[in-house]
């Protein structure tokens, strides 16, 4: 049967693709999966690419694990997207444990940003360049940057990762703003400011990370993308999709329940000339972040622990 991928590419995306952490390399069953580009054709690094990993202490670079990520996506002829730039979480603490002036902090963020999108310059496709700025109400997230200066920081980051890379697609990522809502109208409010500041944004990720039982409905899912391309960017993804069960395991019915909400997801998009592409947050439950970060909840993928194909992968390939 046909790889999703090559469906996603005929159907007119650019891409589906997954995450992938450096510690699954070593699993060949999953690595047979992830490294055939009829199947995925995208790769995202699921962590080694984060602050902690490239910048653990101020001014030492170390991109030794992001690069075995970006030469798996070389190697087997995969769209890179890089992931991230400047995001609260994974931060070391060198970044959050001092009291920075507006120029110390202007100037961290500037050499973490043309030092990272420098070394992969030319290799990614897009930078998710800044991650979550805002909290769950929608106010922008209390988080180190915007502490010492404020929205600013957001457009302070667009403009390094502009100067390093020209060619890579600069985008705001973010949860909860596939659907509309209060935090959709502060995503359009930010695309909108840093575009008035004079800096490029290019892209919206929605990260996609759906519950079974509570997925928006594809009206607002489309209103949510649109809103973005009236706000000026030139094109929107999901960049971490899954959708997980708040209990497991999930029923026969559930698993039902949830390639129809993937079908939804994937359907939305593909109703989206703007939207050019799918990246699943990992391809298998074997490796899902889901029970790890919250307990007791998961089964989100479209391959199960076993690496057997869900009815998910089913419902993504038909409507594909
Ligand atoms: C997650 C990784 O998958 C985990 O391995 C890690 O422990 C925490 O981060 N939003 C994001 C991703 O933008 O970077 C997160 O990835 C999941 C939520």
């Amino acid at each position: 049967s046909a790889q999703l991928n090559d469906l996603a590419k005929a159907a007119g995306l650019k891409y589906l693709g997954s995450a992938l952490d450096n510690s699954e390399l070593t699993d060949t069953a999953y690595t047979a999966i992830l490294s055939d580009v009829s199947e995925v054709g995208q790769i995202t690094p699921g962590n080694t690419q984060k602050w902690q990993y490239i910048e653990p202490s101020q001014g030492t670079f170390d991109f030794t694990k992001g690069d075995v990520i970006v030469d798996f996506a070389e190697t087997n002829s995969q769209v890179m997207r890089c992931h991230t730039l400047v995001w609260y979480s994974q931060l070391p603490s060198w970044v959050s444990s001092t009291t920075w002036t507006a120029a110390e902090m202007t100037s961290i963020i500037n050499v973490h940003i043309a030092n990272e999108v420098g070394h992969y310059k030319g290799q990614c496709y897009a930078w998710d360049v800044v991650n979550e700025a805002l909290d769950d109400s929608a106010a922008f997230r209390d988080n180190v940057f915007y502490e010492v200066l404020g929205e600013e920081y957001i457009t302070l980051a667009f403009k390094a990762a502009a100067e390093a890379d020209p060619d890579a697609k600069l985008y705001y990522n973010d949860y909860n703003i596939e659907s509309t809502g209060a935090k959709q109208e502060a995503t359009v409010s930010i695309i909108k400011n840093i575009t008035a500041a004079g800096a490029r944004v290019d892209g919206v990720g929605m990260q996609g990370h759906f519950i079974v039982d509570s997925m928006p409905s594809v009206e607002s899912i489309q209103a949510a993308m649109q809103s973005y391309m009236d706000a000026g960017v030139t094109e929107v993804a999901f960049t971490e999709l899954d959708v997980k069960f708040s209990s497991v395991p999930a029923s026969a019915d559930g698993l039902e329940d949830q390639a129809a909400a993937y079908a939804t997801v994937v359907g939305a998009c593909l109703a989206q000339s703007g939207c050019i592409g799918i990246t699943l947050w990992g391809f298998s439950d074997k490796y899902s972040w889901v029970p790890t970060t919250f307990p007791g909840e998961g089964e989100a993928c479209l391959y199960d622990d076993t690496l057997s194909k869900k009815p998910a992968w089913t419902a993504v390939s038909s409507v594909l």
